[in-house]
């Protein structure tokens, strides 16, 4: 690299671009969201694109600082801009309007605010949690529950926590539902359903397919209520049961989204072996899950989620392919492959 692109203090020379400040600004970025939010900016856009001084008059604000505020969100594709000048049109993208627009079958803005204030919480704890090893959360560490059993004790818990997991999951599930080879197969049963998502999308795709979609019983209303919503109730059932205890229903594909990454190795290996226990001769076991790369210096939202996990549970962590490749053969599985989903996850596949 040339001296030109380094700034030098003394001996040390470092790149102009500071990560540091990068890190800082994420501040700036994550709360310039949540005013957008606060403020119902999308929920007015939907309706019709407006100019800076319309939204003002529509949200009586004071205008100082507003041109600024809407064009930062333009830069962060949260917002697009038809035209520039004090014409210029601001409108919602499809992303915002699928997630940020009350009346959206998606929206999540009723929890959006809760959410990052549990974020900011828990990871304004991140220090502490390193030096102890133990969650943050005081409920986690002193009830002996784990994040569901806290989360579900009230219907609210249960309904922000399955909104949130929809809202992540429908990019990487969509294309799982679209890319996987399904011919074959007649049956899948995804593990840790939820609110019957990754089914849902899989039958939509799939008219062949029929899907269990196996959860705890407090998400059992969400689910049937999202599937009967799909018109799917003839092809998905949703099963009650406690997957550390009961056996899984048998299944030529078994899938799990975001499971493994909650729990500690040996519980891992459990819910591998069960899978593999449940699954007929060639068939498959599908972990969906921000998977870290192999040499865990790229998948930033990969360890990011891994920290995520030390904050909120007793033992877990993400992981690499390589680690479940090997947690896999140990299990029985004879290999395993990997196939890249939209936002930042993949699917790791182990075949019996
Ligand atoms: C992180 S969420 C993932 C949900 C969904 N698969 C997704 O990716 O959006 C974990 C899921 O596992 C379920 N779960 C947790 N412990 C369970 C258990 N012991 N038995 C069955 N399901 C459980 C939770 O209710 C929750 O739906």
């Amino acid at each position: 690299m040339s001296d030109r692109e380094n700034i030098s203090w003394g001996n040390i020379k470092f790149k102009g671009h500071s990560r540091i400040l990068d890190a800082m600004r994420g501040v700036h970025i994550n709360q310039t969201l949540r005013a957008a939010v606060k403020l119902e900016l999308f929920t007015l856009l939907a309706e019709n694109p407006l100019t800076v001084e319309e939204i003002r008059i529509a949200l009586d604000l004071h205008g100082r600082g507003l041109g600024d505020f809407l064009d930062t969100l333009v830069s962060l594709e949260l917002l697009e801009r038809d035209g520039n000048g004090k014409d210029a049109r601001y409108r919602n993208t499809a992303e915002v309007s699928l997630f940020l627009v009350k009346g959206s079958p998606q929206f999540i803005g009723w929890s959006f605010e809760h959410r990052m204030q549990v974020f900011e919480q828990s990871w304004g704890a991140l220090a502490e949690a390193l030096k102890t090893g133990k969650p943050v959360r005081q409920d986690i560490r002193e009830s002996g529950k784990d994040l569901f059993e806290l989360n579900y004790q009230s219907d609210e818990g249960a309904r922000t926590f399955v909104e949130g997991m929809n809202f992540g999951q429908l990019g990487s599930f969509t294309d799982f539902a679209r890319e996987f080879d399904f011919s074959g197969c007649h049956k899948l049963c995804d593990i840790g359903g939820a609110n019957g998502l990754l089914s849902i999308l899989v039958a939509r795709q799939h008219k062949h397919m029929k899907c269990i979609s196996f959860d705890l019983p407090a998400l059992e209303p969400y689910a049937l209520k999202k599937i009967k919503e799909a018109g799917l109730s003839d092809r998905i059932t949703v099963l009650n049961g406690n997957f550390f205890e009961d056996d899984f229903p048998r299944a030529d594909i078994i899938t799990m989204g975001n499971i493994l990454h909650d729990w500690n190795l040996e519980q891992k290996k459990l819910l591998i072996g069960k899978a593999y226990e449940a699954l007929p001769d060639e068939g498959r076991m599908v972990v969906i899950e921000y998977i870290i790369d192999d040499e865990r210096r790229k998948n930033t939202a990969g360890l990011l989620m891994s920290v995520q996990m030390l904050l909120v549970t007793e033992g877990g962590f993400d992981f690499t392919a390589a680690d479940f490749d090997s947690w896999a053969r140990e299990s029985g599985f004879k290999r395993t492959s990997s196939m890249h989903l939209k936002g930042n996850s993949r699917a790791v596949i182990a075949y019996k």
